[in-house]
């Protein structure tokens, strides 16, 4: 399968689309040729200024419409539904972050329980092709058995954002079951990248480097028995996301189905932390090494995380394969260049 089977005739609604995946789905679609409008209320959660940055790279297309709004406003949701008609709906804003949501409970809430609600609703009285909605691998909670599959028992939850995204996967078997909505949500596996999102470790380690502090590493510094992690490339993320759209769920029952998308290739974390300082090296001509300091591993980490990406490339003949050499290469690159660091 290859994009072609992308149709570019329809109208594609992307939510979150100043976010880090919103962007870079939505500038795949816009360079096929894609219809794509993009909401987002561009919040502060992180620095704003890279949420512009991606704007303004989708403002160049023609074919970008986009909406400054707030998806947990019913109002603004129905309008864009109504006027705009669009056939094929991608929810990616979210409150994201677990640690946040000890602070900050209402923005889980009103962005990942009642904004979705609305997408809902809106799917409902204004019908679509498919609603593409994004979960995430932190519903799996504190589970032990790996790989982690979709049929797995997820309703412990360690998290209100976890909880959050779990609960929209029923919400969205519920309106799929009762208004006959063909919807497919994702659960992402930490996703990383260029002009990703700053508060994520690879990220926020590398401010860290450049600012001369200590990153701390969680793991006890024991790195015969090193916690194991699943780090998706963006890329993949988009390519996974992409085929899905064009194939709606066809069961039997209602029209919804959970898919997985991870690298199913963890990776230490002191491996991953190793790859960053020598992608740092490369991008500025210096050895790069952080100061580290070990903490003991945090309540509720479990030692592994990882995807199995079976039900994906048995829907759409797909699984992430970038390896975090490659991918934190791009990644380093394009901070060194963006914030000219020397
Ligand atoms: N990046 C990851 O590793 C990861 C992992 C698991 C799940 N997810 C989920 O994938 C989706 C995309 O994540 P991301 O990494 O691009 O996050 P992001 O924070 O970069 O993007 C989300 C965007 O949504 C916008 N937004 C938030 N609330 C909104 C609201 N109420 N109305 C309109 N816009 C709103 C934000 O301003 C932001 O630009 C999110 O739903 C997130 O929970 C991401």
């Amino acid at each position: 399968m290859n994009h072609e089977t992308l149709n570019k005739e329809k109208t594609y609604l992307i939510t979150g689309a100043a976010g880090f995946v919103g962007y870079y789905l939505a500038n795949k679609l816009l360079n096929y040729g894609c219809h794509v409008i993009g909401i987002d209320n561009v919040n502060d959660y992180y620095d704003i200024t890279l949420k512009h940055t991606r704007l303004e790279l989708l403002e160049q297309y023609e074919k970008f419409t986009y909406i400054k709004g707030d998806i947990s406003d019913k109002g603004v949701v129905t309008r864009i539904f109504k006027e705009e008609e669009p056939e094929i709906v991608i929810n990616l804003a979210a409150q994201a972050g677990v640690r946040y949501s000890i602070e900050n409970p209402d923005a889980y809430i009103q962005s990942n329980i009642l904004g979705f609600y609305n997408i809902l609703e809106a799917c409902r009285h204004y019908p679509v092709d498919h609603l593409v909605y994004a979960s995430s691998s932190s519903v799996y909670g504190e589970n032990k058995k790996v790989p982690f599959e979709e049929s797995d028992f997820v309703d412990h939850p360690v998290s209100l954002y976890a909880s959050t995204k779990k609960s929209n996967e029923l919400m969205a078997h519920a309106y799929s079951h009762l208004y006959d909505i063909p919807a497919t949500g994702l659960r992402f596996f930490t996703v990383y990248g260029p002009m990703g999102r700053p508060d994520m470790a690879y990220f926020a380690f590398t401010d860290k480097y450049f600012a001369g502090d200590e990153i701390k590493i969680f793991n006890n510094g024991d790195f015969e028995n090193d916690l194991y992690r699943d780090f998706t490339y963006i890329d993949d993320i988009v390519i996974g996301i992409e085929r899905l759209l064009s194939n709606p769920p066809v069961t039997e029952g209602a029209p919804h189905k959970v898919f997985n998308i991870g690298n199913n290739s963890p990776e230490k974390l002191m491996t991953f932390i190793e790859s960053l300082e020598i992608a740092l090296s490369d991008a500025l001509g210096r050895e790069v090494e952080f100061n580290k300091k070990f903490e003991p591993i945090k309540p509720g980490d479990v030692p592994a995380t990882y995807a199995s990406t079976e039900q994906l490339q048995q829907a759409v003949g797909f699984k992430p394969e970038t390896s975090i050499q490659e991918g934190l290469k791009n990644f380093a690159d394009w901070y060194v260049k963006y914030y000219e660091k020397k």
